[in-house]
C-alpha cells in the first residue's frame, strides 16, 4: 500500500488497523425488529458500542458470529461493516420516494434504504451478475423488505428515463480495502483503469435516470483514486450532477484535490474517504451530487 502512503493520514495507524479484523456491526431492521430488540441482542451478543451517527448501528464483540442467531435468521438485523452504512446514510432515502440501487447484489444497502424509509416507497434493486440476484433476493426476502423489486440490467443500460428521486451507484471496485480479497495490497494498474471506465459509465446513465434536484450517491470500498476522485470530476464534467458536502460524526479524511499527475479540482474535498484505522471498519469513498 505505499502507493498511498501521501495521501493517508497517520499511516502507522492504517497498518496497524489493517492487520486486524474490523469491528461487527448489527445494524437493526427496523420493518422487523420489536421494542425489545437490544434486550434481545443482548441475550446472544456482547454489545460493546451504540455510535451516536445511526442509532441503528451496534457494535458487537469480534469473538461473535453474528450471521449465526435466530435473531439475524429472522430478519431483525443485518451484519454489516460500518463503513458499509455510509454511503445510505449520505443519501438520506424518504418515504413515498422512488429509489434506484444500481448495483444492489447482496443487498446490504438495498435493505438498508427499506428500514429507513420503513417499506414507504419504491426500492430498485438492480444487479448485473444473474448469480448474484439469489442472495440480494434472499436477504430482500429474510428483512421483509417488501417495498424491493429486483431487476437484472447492466446499469450502463439500465431501461427508462429521468425517473429515480434517488440513485445509489455503489459500483464494482477492486476492493483495495477488502481485508480478506486483498491483504491490502493495491489492484494492477490495468484493473483499476478498466473499472474507472466501467464506474464512469454507471455514474453517467445514474444521473440520466434521476430527476431534477434527486440526489446521486456513488461510493466504493477502494483507496485508488481513478476509481474514485476521477469518476467523480468525469461526473462533474459530463452530467448535471453537482457535489454536496456529506455530514458525518465520524472520523474521515477529504477527497483528494489531486494524486500523482492527476488534477482533480479543490471541490473533490466534498467528498470523503474513510480508512480502517478511523473507527476500525472497512474502506470506504463517498461522493453526494445533486442534480
Ligand atoms: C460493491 S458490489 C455491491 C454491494 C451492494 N451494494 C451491497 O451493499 O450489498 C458491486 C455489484 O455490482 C455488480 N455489477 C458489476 N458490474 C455491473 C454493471 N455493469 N451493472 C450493474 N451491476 C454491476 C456486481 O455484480 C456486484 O454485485
Amino acid at each position: 500500500m505505499e502507493r498511498y502512503k501521501s495521501i493517508i493520514d497517520d499511516w502507522e495507524g492504517f497498518k496497524q488497523a489493517c492487520e486486524t479484523h474490523a469491528v461487527n456491526i448489527a445494524r437493526r431492521n427496523r420493518v422487523k425488529s420489536s421494542d425489545d430488540f437490544l434486550e434481545k441482542l443482548f441475550k446472544d451478543f456482547d454489545v460493546i458500542e451504540k455510535p451516536s451517527w445511526n442509532e441503528n448501528i451496534h457494535r458487537l464483540s469480534n469473538t461473535e458470529e453474528p450471521g449465526k442467531s435466530l435473531l439475524h435468521w429472522r430478519g431483525d438485523y443485518y451484519v454489516q461493516e460500518e463503513s458499509a452504512a455510509i454511503p445510505v446514510h449520505a443519501m438520506n432515502p424518504q418515504e413515498g420516494e422512488k429509489i434506484l440501487d444500481m448495483c444492489a447484489s447482496p443487498g446490504g444497502k438495498t435493505t438498508q434504504i427499506a428500514s429507513r424509509i420503513e417499506n414507504n416507497g419504491v426500492v430498485i434493486a438492480n444487479d448485473k451478475t444473474a448469480k448474484r440476484l439469489q442472495s440480494l433476493t434472499a436477504n430482500a426476502y429474510r428483512t421483509g423488505s417488501t417495498c424491493v423489486t429486483t431487476t437484472n440490467y447492466d446499469g450502463r443500460n439500465f431501461p427508462g428515463r429521468e425517473d429515480f428521486d434517488r440513485v445509489l451507484v455503489d459500483a464494482p471496485c477492486s476492493g483495495e480495502g477488502d481485508r480478506a480479497r486483498r491483504t491490502f495490497e493495491p489492484a494492477e494498474k490495468e484493473e483499476r483503469e478498466s473499472l474507472s471506465e466501467l464506474q464512469k459509465k454507471l455514474i453517467v446513465r445514474g444521473a440520466e435516470l434521476l430527476i431534477d434536484d434527486g440526489v446521486l450517491v456513488y461510493s466504493t470500498c477502494t483507496i485508488a483514486p481513478e476509481e474514485n476522485e476521477e469518476v467523480v470530476k468525469h461526473a462533474l464534467e459530463n452530467t448535471e450532477l453537482e457535489l454536496e458536502g456529506i455530514e458525518i460524526d465520524l472520523p474521515h479524511s477529504s477527497g483528494l484535490e489531486e494524486f500523482e499527475d492527476s488534477k482533480f479540482g479543490e471541490e473533490l474535498r466534498k467528498t470523503i474517504r474513510m480508512y480502517p484505522h478511523h473507527f476500525n471498519s472497512g474502506v470506504i469513498y463517498v461522493a453526494k451530487f445533486r442534480k
